[in-house]
This record gives structure tokens, sequence and C-alpha cells, in this order.
């Protein structure tokens, strides 16, 4: 069988020296990323000031690149450092002061998102937790059913960290659509291994991160806002650059930027955009269809080989509901992973859930043989 994908193998030459299957964790680094980053260098060295002309314009460029992957419309998405920032920003979008302050959630949510939730209860927010029962999946009617006219926001992953489990969001938004509550969507888990459409979704706001699946390593976070509400909210988490003229320095009030900039906050991480944009550029060339597919190959495959080894499988079976990442349990896992990674068979293992390993466009089937012939190796030990 032909891999079509793995033309896409010699923009990541270090792939040749170990076996990568760790890209829900760190993206693999385009080579391309050290010219890019040497122009933002160069930018500077040579330009002093006159840089930011060129830096300036790279917030939407990448923005730009970002939409379209997420099938957002133009000038709906700016940027942020992490997501973490992001949730912050919305979460004090809200007055949490009415009947209005319930947040729905579930608790698999990452912990990142929930702790930035919880500590809106001192402003008023009233926080409700959706429980796993299998630490895999949410039950989708238990989170609909938790969403009612009291809800203000519904910050939920589409893709779970810790099992790979592919939320039913259409669904639940459309609950939360119907009471007036708005979905966050935390897209750091598909956007680039699982195809995202933000407004078939019908999602006011999502956001992820440039690390993983768009192989752009720390720095760089996004912000999509539904068009029409892009007006309605004054973030308190602010800063000169959502401001509508920056460069005016007014004091002593925020005017807001009638545009997606007045989410902003104080100057973006402009090094992370000229680290990011490769990888989300070559991400936008394949188009994630093509990487689903490949992904959805790949894992079955793992999956295939977690079954003959007897492993217990700690995420979700059936191609609908399963992510780019296999997690998988079994006596020693952890210590073996910590070993698998001294060995360059690059993997890592989370608590309650196992080891997380996840093919992506540039993985080879050999790489996958390799990696369980290892696992193979260590436990003869
Ligand atoms: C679903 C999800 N959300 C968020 C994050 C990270 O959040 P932050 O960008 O704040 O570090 C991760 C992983 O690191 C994640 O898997």
């Amino acid at each position: 069988m032909v891999d079509d994908l793995l033309k896409w193998r010699k923009e990541f030459p270090e792939l040749d020296e170990y076996v990568h299957l760790v890209s829900h964790s760190l993206g693999a680094m385009p080579r391309r990323v050290e010219d890019s980053l040497r122009t933002f260098t160069q930018l500077w060295r040579e330009h002093s000031i006159e840089a930011w002309e060129t830096w300036v314009p790279e917030i939407d460029k990448f923005s730009t690149s970002i939409s379209s992957l997420l099938g957002a419309p133009k000038n709906t998405v700016t940027v942020h450092q992490n997501v973490s920032v992001v949730q912050s920003v919305l979460a004090s979008c809200f007055d949490y002061s009415t009947k209005k302050n319930k947040i729905v959630y579930s608790s698999l949510n990452f912990p990142s998102v929930s702790y930035i939730w919880q500590a809106q209860e001192k402003h008023g927010a009233q926080i409700h937790v959706v429980k796993s029962d299998d630490d895999i999946s949410i039950d989708v009617e238990a989170m609909c059913d938790a969403i009612d006219e009291t809800t203000i926001a519904v910050p939920i992953s589409h893709v779970f960290f810790r099992s790979s489990y592919i939320q039913d969001v259409k669904t639940i938004a459309a609950k939360a659509n119907a009471v007036g509550a708005h979905v966050i969507l935390d897209c750091y888990q598909s956007l680039g291994a699982v195809p995202v459409d933000v407004i078939d979704f019908d999602v006011s706001f999502a956001c992820g991160g440039s690390i993983k699946w768009l192989c752009g390593g720390p720095g760089a976070a996004y912000l999509y806002v539904k068009q029409e509400l892009i007006d309605m909210f004054e973030p308190a988490m602010t800063g000169w650059f959502a401001h509508q003229a920056p460069f005016a320095f007014s004091m002593p009030k925020q005017e807001y930027s009638q545009d997606i900039w007045r989410y902003l906050g104080g100057t973006p991480s402009i090094i992370a955009l000229y680290q990011a944009c490769v990888g989300v550029d070559i991400v936008n060339q394949i188009g994630t269809e093509a990487i689903r597919a490949k992904s959805l190959r790949q894992t079955k495959y793992i999956l295939d080989l977690t079954q003959e080894r007897g492993f217990k499988l700690r995420c979700f079976e059936k191609s609908d509901r399963r992510g780019g990442t296999v997690v998988f349990d079994f006596d020693n896992a952890e210590s073996i992973s910590q070993e698998l990674n001294k060995r360059k068979f690059y993997c890592d293992y989370r608590p309650q859930a196992g080891i997380r390993i996840s093919p992506h466009f540039y993985t080879k089937d050999e790489e996958i043989d390799q990696f369980f012939e290892e696992i193979d190796n260590i436990r003869k030990l």
C-alpha cells in the first residue's frame, strides 16, 4: 500500500533518528522552523523597531491559517500564548452576580481549564462537573441534562486528553444554545488530527494551541469567537492590543476594538507565531481529512497489537468516537514507558489512563511494529 502522506516526512528529518509516537503531547519539529525563527531574529537585528511593521501582520496571518483549519470565517480568530490564558480571557467576559452563573464541564477536561473556572467561584460562579463513569467517555445526555437556563458557559474538550474520546459537540452545543449558554470548545486534542468545523458545531468559542498535532512547539494558542458575538463582550482580562487605537495610548478607560482584536491582551508572543506557522501551514496543505483517514487506519492497527498482547484498552475502540491517540495499560506500564523514552521510542504515560501513543501523518507503519517489539523486549528483561 502506498502511503501518500509519507512524502511529508522529508520536512521532519529528525524522525529518522527515533520513533516518535507522541504527537498528542509534542508534535515533531518541521525543519523549516529554524529558517522561520532566523527570519524573526534577522528582522529584529537588522531593522530594530521597524521590525514591528512585519511582526504585527503575523498575528492576523497566523490567525487566518488557523481559521481555515477550524472552518471559521476570516477575522474571527486571534492569538494568545496558551489555552489557560484564552480560558481566563473568556472567563473574564461573564458576570456571575446574576442567577445565570452556572458553569458546566466534565471531569475529563484538561486540568488547567478546570482550575480557571473553579477560580471564578470567588466571583459568584456555580461550578457543575459532570463525572465520567469509566474515565474514558462522558454520557452526552448527562452533559445536556446539566445545562439549564441558569448556565452561562460550557467549557468542554472536543477530544479528551486522557482517553482520546471524541465528544458529541453538536448535541451539547444545541442544548447550550437553546438555553442561552456559551460552549467554549477546547480543540487542543483535535485540530490537526480530527476534522473540526466550528460553524457546523455552532459553538460560541473555540481554542487550542500549537504544541501537539499542529507541530508548532510551545508558545502559540488560538481563540475563535462566533462572528455575531465578537462585540458582545468586554473581557476584563485585557491589554493595550485590545484597544481600538493602541498607539493613541489613551487613559484611563479601555475602549475596546470592534473586531476580534478586542480579545487580545498585552503584546503577543511574536516569536511563537514564527515558530508555529510552519507546522500549521503543513497541516493546512495536507488537510485534516487525509490526516484523519491515515490516523484511523494506523490507530486500528495499534488497537490490534494491544489486543494481541492482552493489554487493557483505556480509550474508545469504535472509530466514530476514537481520536488520534491509543491509550492502554498493563503491569509496570509507567516504568516501561520511561524505559521506552530512554531508548528513543517516544510516548507518554498518564495516571488513570496508561501509555498514550499516537501516529501522525509522518508515521511509518513499521515504526508502530518496532514500538511494540521494543515493549516486548523490555517486558522480557
Ligand atoms: C485538551 C487540552 N487542553 C489544554 C492543554 C494545555 O493547556 P495550556 O495551553 O494552557 O498549557 C492540553 C495539553 O497540554 C490539552 O490536552
